[in-house]
């Protein structure tokens, strides 16, 4: 029975995982509302929240399920990356627990927490193992990542085969939607009022990013073979947006959207059609498109080259419509079974946590009370 505690960004959450398979309960409490009025998440901010959210999230989760602190086997927490401060809240407190109820410590990082947000939930769903070899797409607000991931006695291993070199895909749904005066977070925003538009009104182009086999191939003397990189880049859509907006003199609409939008609580799609005119929706659903093209293509391009049978994708992004009905309509069309999270264990949560850390807790991987939370940790 593990307790997983996730603190990274913007929300705070607890939950009980039992055998890395069943999920026994699982609390989130969301910042949105704190960070809305600015745009994104402001750090300091966070922090002081996950300070506040800390034992009330955990209290709850474990009163949902039952359970109280003794029923616990280990407490697992992601250590990085993230926001240092946001990290930082979450590792002290899981250190306080573990120490004060002389339970292991388990360390664990917030993309492999991803990843196996879709294994825990292909295990609840009595789906079988997946099939190897797996690439997971990782795709939030902070990372846009392509892992192969293999299971072996010792736990999972991970080897990045690409990784965004400048904006992660979330962010630029963010910035882009912050940027036409949509609000904050801008993914769901943006997914929602898409359909509204034209996809194909707007022509954006990625890019081309040269998919380099890696320099670095002599290690202890032998020459590992070259493995081919599938990056990304989505900084150039963010500033070809905002070209578009220039050029077509929209400033004074959008801050006019912004202002309206503010005064509604929970604008609907009708206020949302109220308050974009056909250009500016035409603009938002190209713009989704061509990211979800993108995404879609360079991964799939991956699992050709890797000779992928799973495909997992996960993150916040992973919640987009668009995005699933383009990896499902691709994935059988060259063999690859394509697994996403559901929509609520797409973005950050504490289960997949929880999951990630049990093939940890098998093979004894325990942190010790020393523990850093580590901005950039990098998955290995
Ligand atoms: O995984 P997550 O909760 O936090 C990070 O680890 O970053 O992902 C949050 C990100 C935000 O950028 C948000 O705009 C995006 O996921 N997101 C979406 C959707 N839902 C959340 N992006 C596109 N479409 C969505 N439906
Ligand atoms: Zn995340």
């Amino acid at each position: 029975m593990i307790l997983g505690i996730e603190s990274s960004c913007d929300e705070t959450a607890a939950a009980i995982v039992r055998g890395g398979r069943e999920l026994v309960s699982s609390v989130v409490a969301s910042q949105i509302a704190t960070h809305s009025p600015y745009g994104g998440v402001v750090p300091e901010l966070a922090s002081r929240e996950h300070l506040r959210n800390l034992v009330p999230v955990t209290r709850a989760a474990l009163d949902k399920a039952g359970l109280t602190y003794a029923d616990m086997d280990a407490i697992a927490v992601t250590n990085g990356p993230g926001l240092a401060g946001a990290l930082l809240t979450g590792v002290s407190f899981a250190k306080s627990l573990a120490w004060a109820l002389q339970k292991p410590l388990i360390a664990v990082n917030h993309i492999e927490g991803h990843i196996h947000a879709v294994l825990l939930e292909q295990h609840q769903k009595s789906a079988g193992a997946v099939e190897f070899p797996v690439l997971a797409l990782v795709v939030s607000g902070g990372h846009t990542h392509l892992f192969l991931a293999e299971q072996r006695d010792d736990g999972w291993h991970y080897e990045n085969i690409g990784h965004t070199r400048d904006d992660a895909a979330g962010e630029a749904f963010d910035k882009t939607a912050k940027l036409l005066g949509l609000g904050y977070p801008g993914g769901p925003i943006i997914d929602r009022i898409s359909k509204l538009g034209d996809p194909k009104a707007v022509k954006f182009t990625f890019a081309q990013l040269k998919h380099e086999a890696r320099r670095e191939s002599k290690r202890a003397g032998r020459v590992e073979e070259d493995r081919k990189r599938f990056d990304f880049s989505y900084s150039g859509i963010k500033t070809a947006v905002l070209r578009y907006v220039e050029t077509h003199e929209m400033f004074s609409a959008i801050e006019a959207r912004r202002r309206a939008l503010m005064k509604i609580a929970a604008p609907t799609e009708e206020d949302y059609k109220e308050l974009c005119d056909r250009q500016t929706l035409d603009l938002i659903a190209s713009f989704q498109a061509a990211v979800v093209g993108d995404l879609t293509q360079r991964t799939m391009s991956a699992c050709e080259e890797y000779g992928v049978r799973t495909l997992l994708v996960t993150g916040g992004v992973a919640a987009n419509s668009a995005l699933r009905a383009s990896f499902e309509q691709r994935g059988p069309l060259v063999g690859v079974k394509v697994h996403f999270p559901s929509r609520i264990m797409s973005t950050d949560n504490a289960a997949m946590i929880a999951a990630a850390a049990y093939s940890k807790w098998i093979a004894r991987k325990f942190a010790g009370l020393d523990v850093a939370a580590e901005a950039n940790l990098q998955l290995r």
